[in-house]
């Protein structure tokens, strides 16, 4: 009996030792030490042996069955620790790994610079209106002092979707829009689309923006109009950069006048950029024409005010040396990532 124990403890050491799942080891488990495993069946026929040699075999089948017992165990938790291990190798982040950068949009150019313009009007009390592109002949035309026969209609020819509808060809008619609605104090800038007969090369589309400005109050002259716009351009452009005035006309204002400003390029020497002027022509501007005040039913004798129009195209070619036009609209990443 002794020997069978003795091989039953051997005989599991080494099924046990080559278990390498926890079923087999279940299996083992009641092969061994179940009710009706090898070791049970030794001890059921301990009632054979001698009163001295009962207590002899009993301890020695304790210890095998304790052996067995923490072999088991023993193993099942190599088993376990070997699963886990397995486990956190397949499943572990590399905390090191770069991340995925998402890829990040910019504004574009126009809008820019757009907001910087309208950072300083709002900085200088103006407020920010937007219009209709859809507008009446009335309000693009006739209340701005060009009737039907007026020639300056002639360079601003664009869709018409009536006789009297049409897509604006400047945002001038939000200065009527905004006098009918309000009386002065005004003070308003206003960015939008505007659209003529126009083909596409590197200076002209037949959609572009420009800015409409106009300040109407008590008192209001020509320096105002002189210091605020010089003032805008030198936020833009820098401190540095001069303007000078010249005179022009437009229906809509008397006196008027157009404005340049000094070439960023080469400081006012003379380059290609400004064609060897050393001077770049920016906007159109003017005192508000007493006619267009009275049109709106703001009395000329007690009001006066300023105009003034910019090509957001002109001023954002300018702000970073942009020699083609087309380029803007053409939405190349590769260009438009540049600024
Ligand atoms: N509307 C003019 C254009 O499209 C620009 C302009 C000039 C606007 C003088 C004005 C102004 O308000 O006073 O060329």
């Amino acid at each position: 009996m002794r020997e069978a124990l003795q091989n039953i403890k051997t005989a599991a050491e080494e099924l046990l030792s080559k278990a390498d799942t926890q079923q087999q080891l279940e299996e083992l488990k009641v092969r061994f030490l179940g009710k009706k495993g090898e070791l049970t069946a030794i001890l059921k026929q301990m009632g054979g042996l001698s009163a001295e040699e009962r207590p002899v075999i009993g301890a020695l089948a304790n210890e095998v069955r304790e052996s067995i017992d923490a072999d088991l165990r023993r193993r099942a938790k190599e088993l376990g620790d070997a699963v886990l291990a397995r486990r956190l190798a397949a499943e572990s982040i590399d905390v090191t790994l770069p991340g995925v950068q998402p890829a990040q949009g910019k504004r574009h150019p126009f809008q820019q610079v757009l907001d910087e313009l309208k950072d300083i009007f709002l900085g200088m009390g103006f407020d920010v209106v937007s219009g209709p592109e859809i507008e009446y002949d009335h309000y693009n035309f006739e209340m701005l002092n060009m009737p039907k026969s007026h020639p300056a209609r002639d360079t601003q020819d664009t869709f018409y979707i009536t006789e009297n509808m049409l897509l604006r060809t400047q945002t001038s008619p939000m200065q009527i829009r905004t006098m009918e609605a309000q009386q002065p104090p005004i003070r308003i800038i206003c960015p939008g689309r505007v659209y003529r007969s126009d083909a596409v090369d590197a200076t002209h589309s037949p959609l572009f923006h420009q800015i409409e400005g106009l300040v109407v109050d008590k008192g209001i002259t020509f320096s105002d109009l002189k210091g605020t716009l010089e003032a805008f351009i030198k936020k833009l452009y820098g401190e540095e950069t001069r303007v000078r005035f010249r005179p022009h006309h437009f229906p809509y204002t008397e006196p008027s006048a157009e404005m340049d400003m000094s070439c960023f390029k080469c400081g006012g020497k003379g380059c290609p950029l400004c064609k060897g002027e050393g001077w770049i022509e920016i906007l159109g501007c003017g005192m508000v024409h007493p006619k267009v005040l009275e049109n709106c039913g703001i009395d000329p004798e007690v009001y006066s005010g300023y105009a003034f129009g910019v090509g957001l195209e002109r001023i954002t070619m300018m702000r970073y040396g942009i020699d083609d036009m087309r380029l803007l609209y053409e939405n190349d990443l590769r260009f438009l990532s540049q600024f």
